[in-house]
């Protein structure tokens, strides 16, 4: 392995940060893109010309012939939603030959869609606000070992008796706590046949294929879902997901050493955004929130939901930077904040009458800190055309500056609007290195 052949891309914010445009823009380059956490919550947008592809398990390599698209074990994947997503990239041309799947991925089933809906219900005004797609029973089932596996999905028959051990146990669960009647084994069974015929023979070991790529030099991307503030273990518990988001998953997740890639680019938006329920310190649920989400296209893509907005939160970038090892940053949607008059930047919170610049633990604290802005002066220039810094205003250049000081790491890529062209990558950085300049 050397300096330029594995990077890890990682959400910095609470998801939707532009992870898909930003590894589609890298894919270009990789021989191998790999996810290695979450499931079908995640959305990830790409967009060249007239194509938009919203994909949920599927890495957004996947649209280069040439690239081998990875789901690693970390992972937890909803077969039959896998299948819809294959059938829509292959009746639109795109070839799904290069998709591999690791055998200990586990699996959502339909049950673990009931539980979500049902947990969700009876928490009433205490809600996660899931994307109810089943990620978190998925990932309790697998720590309370009974999940399912891919592996199990590669004989109908080893299928069939993996759920006749676990079903009796959902069937107990589900009609006695969650007031459902429960699945016939062999009406699943049909249910899942199509899913075993297609995604049988994609599952293989992933990590021996992805380690085999690492040393012979190929150039690999570990595509992050999520976000950091929805890690399991360092995000606004209990309002995040179920899985590992940070960096450090990329190995995990993919059957790899910690030092599986050399480095970790962290996506963030040039203002905040989140779904979901939880704190949210810089969110404005007024005419400046309503401007960002017009402008911004901010609805889900997974559940179509309105995004929450408000503005860039330097508190959470740090922590960020910090708990995944960011070595650089993609600033995204700068265009977005094109026309206001001015823009704001949290540096620091305020709390119990004192000043903080850490991210505190407790949601009862986060809910109480008040951000303590610096303003700048907004531009109104559109910059949806500019492919270099100096094609940037000096207010957004100036804006980008304060980001980088008082986040502590390098912009290497800003990016002007949704399309694959509409990017610019610093010249000089490890980025740039990576595109071949
Ligand atoms: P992800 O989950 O991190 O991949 O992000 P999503 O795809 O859920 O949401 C990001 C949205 O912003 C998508 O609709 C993208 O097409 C769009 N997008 C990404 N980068 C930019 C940008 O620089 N400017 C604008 N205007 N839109 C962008
Ligand atoms: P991408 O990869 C934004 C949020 C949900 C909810 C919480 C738990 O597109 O950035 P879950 O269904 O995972 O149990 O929901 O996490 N969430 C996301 N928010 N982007 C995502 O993915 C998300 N995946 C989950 O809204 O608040
Ligand atoms: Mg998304």
């Amino acid at each position: 392995m050397n300096d330029t052949n594995s990077l890890v891309v990682v959400g910095a914010q609470w998801g939707d940060e532009g992870k898909g445009k930003v590894i589609d823009y890298l894919a270009a380059e990789a021989d191998v893109v790999a996810r290695f956490q979450g499931g079908d919550n995640a959305g990830h947008t790409v967009v060249y010309g007239a194509n938009i592809f919203k994909l949920h398990h599927i890495p957004s390599g996947i649209l280069y012939p040439g690239c081998i698209s990875l789901l690693g074990s970390g992972m937890v994947i909803n077969p039959l939603v896998l299948l819809d997503e294959l059938s829509e990239l292959e009746k639109r041309g795109i070839s799904t030959t290069n998709l591999r799947i690791s055998t200990k991925a586990h699996l959502i089933m339909v049950y673990h869609q009931v539980y979500d809906r049902v947990n969700e219900e009876l928490l009433g005004e205490n809600k996660i606000g899931t994307t109810g797609r089943g990620i978190g029973p998925a990932y309790a089932d697998k720590a309370l070992r009974r999940g399912l596996r891919a592996i199990d999905l590669v004989d109908i028959k080893v299928f069939r008796e993996r759920l006749a051990q676990v079903l009796p146990l959902q069937n107990h669960l589900l009609k006695w706590a969650y007031g459902h009647e429960g699945y016939d084994l062999d009406q699943l069974l049909e249910m899942y046949r199509p899913a075993v015929e297609k995604l049988g023979p994609m599952v293989v070991d992933t990590s021996r294929l992805l380690s085999e790529n690492l040393a012979e030099g190929k150039k690999v991307l570990f595509e992050g879902a999520q976000g950091a503030l929805l890690d399991i273990d360092h995000g606004t518990y209990p309002y995040v997901t179920s899985s590992s988001t940070v960096a450090a998953a990329a190995g995990s997740g993919s059957g790899l050493g910690p030092q599986c890639a050399s480095r970790v680019l962290g996506v963030i938006k040039a203002y905040t955004t989140r779904v979901g329920e939880g704190p949210f310190p810089t969110e404005e649920k007024g005419e400046a929130g309503a401007l960002l989400r017009d402008q911004g296209g901010e609805y889900g893509t997974t559940t179509g939901r309105p995004r929450r907005c408000g503005w860039f939160d330097a508190v959470i970038a740090r922590y960020a930077a910090r708990i995944n090892g960011l070595t650089g940053l993609a600033i995204t949607k700068l265009d977005v904040l094109s026309g206001l008059e001015t823009v704001n930047l949290a540096v620091a919170y305020e709390c119990c009458s004192s000043k903080t610049k850490e991210f505190p633990a407790s949601m009862a604290t986060l809910q109480q800190c008040k951000p303590v802005y610096e303003v700048f002066p907004g531009w109104h220039e559109d910059i949806s055309r500019a492919r270099t810094l100096g094609e940037l205003p000096e207010a957004a250049r100036q804006y980008l500056e304060a980001m980088e000081e008082t986040i502590g790491v390098p912009i290497e890529m800003i990016s002007v609007g949704p399309d694959r062209t509409q990017t610019i990558v610093k010249p000089a950085t490890y980025l740039a290195g990576w595109c071949g300049d």
